[in-house]
């Protein structure tokens, strides 16, 4: 048996009864959920085997993260990315949205300006109001089919106020890796205006073009490294976002200080089954995880493949994640969402990411449920009335 063939992600699992986000949604209708960002497909088979062991103790005492879990970590850190990380470096925390206010809270004072390229993922433009900071939203422009950091749009903008750049890389829903030149030209951005850069690199594990590497934004040079609070997780690669573990690797001492100044008495301790299956996932997922790469590079060329097909719809190439970001604008639907899902697909609303008219599709699924909710969205489509130009 070949290493595709020993992890079975075409198995259709039932997730009902499970209080599942994604499938609790659309229970009772026949919608399929392609919305929310976790994959159908079971956790390495390593990761389910540590959770029972340590169920079948019995005793869920507070737990802190296990120094075999700090090993795996950055032993995966270093063959990743050539990236040697202080055990000290690492702050754990229970999820990175609760990192990305963090991150907010810890840098500048109230009133002062956080930065990030739209569309992203909500709760980038949430953070900043939450923590008492005002928002500047650069747009990400699109050239020639392919997502990019207009620089100079983002320089033009920075005020004395601005303190913290939130980067999202590989970002999520654009399915960029930026490259080492891109991330250079940014860093120098960061350097010129003295900014912090919050990197979050919770889809770091999910690069699907072959030829291409995720580079932590923290491994560009000394400076850099000192300015930057890079947020990580297992919990996208190896499917285990239920079980809300994460870190920030932080190198400067000040920073990291007023970083965790800032959870203190406000964020939990991450769950002692999260430390479980991160360690298990770091220490042995790496087969399941290839396995997990090859099918979703399947899934998404079938996706870019039938999509860019159907009448009215681009979509980007996903270079990384399970994400694709679909244009529908010129479909000329008012609510392409709504329309899908009356259709019986359920995506994301680009809206809620910055993106009118956009809308983000899931396909960590198995083959043939994306299969279907393709054939759904390729009918509606064709017997949709043309819009009025
Ligand atoms: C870029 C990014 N950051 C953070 C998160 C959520 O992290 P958590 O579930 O650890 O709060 C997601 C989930 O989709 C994400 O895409």
């Amino acid at each position: 048996m070949n290493e595709a063939e020993e992890f079975d992600f075409d198995a259709v699992v039932d997730r009902g009864g499970t209080a599942s986000h994604k499938w609790a949604k659309y229970q009772g209708r026949d919608v399929i959920p392609l919305w929310v960002a976790d994959m159908d497909f079971h956790s390495p088979p390593e990761v389910v085997a540590a959770l029972h062991e340590r169920a079948a103790h019995g005793i869920f005492g507070y737990t802190h993260a296990p120094i075999e879990l700090e090993a795996a970590v950055r032993a995966s850190l270093l063959a990743e990315y050539a990236w040697d990380v202080d055990a000290e470096w690492i702050v754990w925390l229970p999820g990175l949205v609760s990192g990305l206010n963090v991150l907010c809270r810890a840098v500048g004072a109230p009133g002062d300006q956080v930065a990030t390229f739209t569309p992203i993922y909500p709760p980038f433009l949430s953070a900043p109001g939450s923590m008492e900071r005002t928002l500047l939203k650069v747009p990400l422009v699109c050239r020639g089919g392919r997502w990019e950091m207009d620089l100079d749009a983002l320089e033009r903008s920075l005020t004395l106020r601005t303190r913290l750049l939130l980067l999202c890389s590989p970002h999520n829903p654009v399915g960029r890796v930026w490259s080492a030149s891109e991330l250079i030209a940014l860093a120098k951005v960061g350097y010129r205006h003295d900014l912090v850069i919050g990197s979050d690199e919770i889809h770091s594990g999910l690069v699907l073009d072959e030829n291409k590497r995720h580079l932590p934004m923290a491994t560009l040079s000394p400076d850099i490294a000192g300015r930057t609070i890079t947020l990580m997780a297992p919990s996208k690669t190896f499917n285990i976002p239920g079980l809300g573990c994460s870190f920030a690797v932080i190198s400067d001492p000040a920073l990291r200080r007023a970083f965790c100044r800032a959870m203190d008495g406000i964020v939990p301790h991450v769950n002692l089954f999260g430390y479980v299956a991160a360690q298990a996932a770091y220490e042995n997922g790496a087969a399941w995880h290839r396995a997990l790469l090859a099918y979703l590079r399947d899934n998404r060329d079938l996706v870019e493949r039938e999509v860019g097909a159907m009448p009215g719809l681009a979509v980007a190439h996903v270079e990384a994640t399970y994400l694709a970001w679909i244009d529908a604008r010129q479909t000329g639907l008012a609510d392409p969402t709504g329309f899908f899902e009356e259709a019986g697909v359920g995506l994301s609303d680009g809206a809620e990411f910055d993106g009118p008219g956009f809308v983000r599709l899931n396909f960590g699924c198995s083959r043939s449920l994306l299969a279907e909710a393709l054939a759904r969205m390729r009918a509606a489509l064709s017997s949709a009335p043309r819009p009025c130009r």
